[in-house]
């Protein structure tokens, strides 16, 4: 009997996402099965269960997903995932936690096109403000263009909490390589005077970069909100624009809305899914590879 394609999906939190399942067995995988409040120490026991039982047929037919809310704490264990394997007995591994990899690769690669087919211009030296840049979306989306050379300030309601998560962000994924600034909410407006994109990443319904604080940001360009709950996270940015001129901007921003982004996420995500299921070698994947496939994706487009 052939052997069915099996995603074991590792979450330290209570619950595996929905969201997650369905994006795994729409893209081939037959079976998808769930494994919650996994302790990140428990990750080798279960990798290593997971590749014992199936010769290097069945393992081409065997993953692992790595979801949960922390992105350090998802490329840690994507690190010990890819550690565990005894190869030949290896498998592919894919960390999207909280969804956040593959959805900050769909703005930056949004943005990015925006900026390239609209003003000629790459994100190389462009001053990012990641608003609610605190999150999982927003750290991986500053990581990802911090990547690609822009220089990312996240912000938060208190500068301390953006202080540290800015440092995670800069050692733990930029491996030393990448300088991400903090900042404070309350120090927006003064930012904003030489901002020439902004992230709108904070938690749902709330709106972070209002009509009067547009009007005031004189360089800004791109605007990109991934919140898809009323009110938009940027006024006057509808959840289906890619592109459209923000109503009141000085300097003839254009917005990128949160479903076009999301569209963007879900062809990522689907295509790295899909590469787990086509590979002959285990990949290990993760923003970087978000990233690539959502870039591919944006400029095919
Ligand atoms: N479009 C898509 O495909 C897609 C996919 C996944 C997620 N999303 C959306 O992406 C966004 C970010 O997700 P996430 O999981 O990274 O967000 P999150 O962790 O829920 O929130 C991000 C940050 O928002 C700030 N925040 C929370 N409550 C706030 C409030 N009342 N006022 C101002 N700021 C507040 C917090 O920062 P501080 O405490 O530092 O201020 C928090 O760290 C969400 O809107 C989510 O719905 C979209």
């Amino acid at each position: 009997m052939e052997k069915p394609f099996i995603l074991h999906m590792i979450t330290t939190a209570k619950n595996l996402s929905p969201f997650d399942v369905n994006m795994a067995m729409d893209a081939g995988w037959v079976s998808a099965v769930p494994y919650i409040n996994v302790e990140p120490s428990e990750v080798r026991g279960l990798v290593q269960d997971a590749i014992f039982s199936r010769g290097p047929k069945g393992l081409k037919k065997t993953g692992i997903f790595i979801g949960g809310r922390e992105t350090k704490q998802a490329m840690d264990m994507l690190k010990l995932a890819k550690n565990s394997m005894v190869p030949p007995f290896e498998v592919s591994v894919f960390a999207d936690p909280s969804g956040a990899f593959t959805t900050a690769a769909g703005m930056v690669a949004a943005v990015a096109k925006v900026l390239k087919t609209e003003f000629g211009e790459t994100l190389k030296g462009k001053n990012i403000l990641a608003l609610g840049g605190t999150g999982p979306v927003g750290q991986a989306a500053a990581v990802i263009a911090a990547q690609a050379g822009a220089k990312v300030r996240i912000i938060g309601r208190q500068l301390s909490k953006a202080e540290r998560v800015a440092e995670v962000c800069s050692h733990e994924f930029g491996e030393g390589e990448i300088e991400i600034l903090a900042g404070a909410d309350a120090d927006k407006a003064e930012y904003l005077k030489t901002t020439d994109i902004v992230f709108a990443t904070g938690a749902a319904g709330i709106e972070l970069l209002s009509e009067q604080l547009i009007k005031n940001a004189p360089q800004l360009k791109v605007a990109a909100d991934v919140n898809a709950v009323p009110p938009a996270g940027i006024a006057g940015v509808d959840a289906f624009d890619n592109g459209k001129a923000i109503p009141g901007s000085t300097s003839g921003a254009l917005g990128i809305g949160a479903l076009a982004i999301g569209n963007i996420k879900y062809q990522a995500q689907k295509s790295l899914l899909t590469k787990m299921l086509e590979s002959d070698e285990p990949l290990y994947l993760h923003f970087e590879h978000a990233y690539e496939v959502a870039s591919e994706f944006v400029n095919n487009e």
